[in-house]
Order: C-alpha cells, then structure tokens, then sequence
C-alpha cells in the first residue's frame, strides 16, 4: 500500500515545496489517485493562489478553529485537483489539530498532499508528527543540506518516515554538491531531482502545475517520476509522436 498523506517540508524556505506540493498533487491526480493539496504553511501560504484560485471565503484557518466544517474548504481546480487553502491574512494559526482534517472520515478515501512550512518550528513540526510520512525538499547547496540533516534527525527521534527527500532546482554543471554525494550524507533516499527549468516559473504565471503546462519539459517528466514512484508503478515515457502532437 503506498501512503495516504504526505506532508512536504523543507529546512529553509524558497526551495520549492510548494511548487513540489502541486506538481506531485497534480499528477498523482491525473493518475486518478483522487488528490486533495492543502495548503498548511499558514504564514506563508499561497498554494490556491499559484493555481489561479483567489477567492475562498472558507480556509484551513477556520476548519482548524471549528469555526466551518471541512468540506466548505475544499476547491476544486480545473484540472480537478482539490486544494485546501490557507488564510492570505497575516493571522497566527496553530496546524496541532491538522490531523482531525487528515483523518476526517471525507477525507478517508484521498490521497492528501500537505504543503508545510519551512524550518524547525512549531508548526512545521505538527505537519511531521500529523502527516507521519514526509518528502524534505532542498536545493543542492550545502546550508540546505545541513538543514535537511536536522530534519532527518528529527524524523528518527519521532518516529516519523522519511519517504525521501527530493533534490529541487538541480543544474548541470554549476557548482554544487551531487546526489550520490547527498546521499550518503544524509543516509535516506533521494527520491528525485528536479532541474532548474524555466518553465516553472512560465507554468506560475498561467496558473498550472508544470506537469499540467508543460508536461514533456525537464521538470515536468521529473516530477511525475517522483509521482510514480510513491505510489508504486512505472512511470512510462510518452512516445515522441504524442510528444510532438501535444506541442500543438
Ligand atoms: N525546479 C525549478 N526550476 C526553476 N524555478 C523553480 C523550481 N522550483 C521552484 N522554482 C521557483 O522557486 C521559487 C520558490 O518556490 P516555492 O515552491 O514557492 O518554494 P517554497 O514553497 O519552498 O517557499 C518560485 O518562484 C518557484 O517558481
Ligand atoms: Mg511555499
């Protein structure tokens, strides 16, 4: 069985989670895995809004005060994908229940991706303990790796399973340390790496995961790698006729 919820954290922030958060969500949900994203880095959340989704009356923000009942927060994207969003006000929120929503029997028959928040912190540390299994995302950079080392210890202390960490915004050539070197410093697996690709940042401003936008770019093939790989099966590479054909 592959995991229900997988929580998304990182040492510091601006390495990618949420852009892993919603490329894994959105192709796990063309693989028909009937995917929920929530957005539960609460001070600095914004995964709706990279969707294109600016209106939502109803947040995580209130489910988690029991002021609104959970299926009032949950939108649903063109592509289908449902997104749990976060306040975009400055409030102070404490996720420590997130896992009465994870567990909710609605939400019992989904798969949920959990976008965390950066760092060591209280909060980040419910999105552990809550989700039980997690992705670390770094970018290949030394200061990040050694944050990722704390996270890895923390995981051992509190029994939480570290699924992988995925290795993001990856660049030939440049200066940086390699995966077999993260590897064996950190001790657990890297479950994939994503290259520095433009389109990324193209895909933000059409409001589409790049798996969506541009689902034969680098990034793109490399994130729904990943996507197979937890749940199991073989990714397959498209032949280069459809390739071609979905250019047009
Ligand atoms: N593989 C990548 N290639 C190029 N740009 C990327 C890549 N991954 C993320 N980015 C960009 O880096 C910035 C930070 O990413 P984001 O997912 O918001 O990080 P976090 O959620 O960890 O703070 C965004 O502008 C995003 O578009
Ligand atoms: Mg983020």
């Amino acid at each position: 069985m592959y995991p229900r919820v997988i929580g998304v954290i990182s040492g510091k922030g601006g390495v990618g989670k949420t852009t892993t958060v919603l490329n894994l969500s959105a192709a796990l949900n063309e693989m028909n895995k009937n995917v929920v994203a929530i957005d539960a880095d609460v001070k600095m959340s914004g995964l709706a809004l990279q969707l294109g989704m600016y209106y939502f009356p109803v947040t995580l923000n209130d489910v988690l005060k029991d002021i609104e009942d959970l299926y009032r927060a949950v939108y649903i994207h063109s592509s289908g994908l449902r997104v749990i969003p976060a306040s975009i006000c400055l409030e102070d929120c404490n996720i420590s229940n997130l896992k009465k929503i994870l567990n909710h029997t609605s939400m019992q028959n989904n798969m949920i991706i959990v976008d965390g928040p950066p760092g060591l912190e209280k909060n980040a540390l419910s999105v552990m303990e809550s989700c039980k299994r997690i992705l670390v995302v770094t970018e290949p950079e030394l200061p990040a790796i050694t944050d990722v080392m704390k996270i890895v210890n923390l995981c051992r202390e509190r029994e939480v399973k570290l699924i992988g960490v995925v290795i993001n915004k990856y660049r030939k050539g440049r200066e940086q340390i390699t995966k077999e070197e993260i590897e064996s410093t950190l001790q657990v697996p890297i479950i994939g790496v994503i290259p520095e690709d433009k389109n990324v940042k193209k895909s933000v401003f059409r409001k589409k995961p790049i798996v969506l936008a541009k689902p034969y770019s680098p990034a793109s093939v490399a994130y729904k790698k990943i996507a197979a790989r937890l749940v199991g099966e073989k990714y397959e590479e498209e032949n280069i006729i459809k390739r071609l054909v979905g250019r047009f």
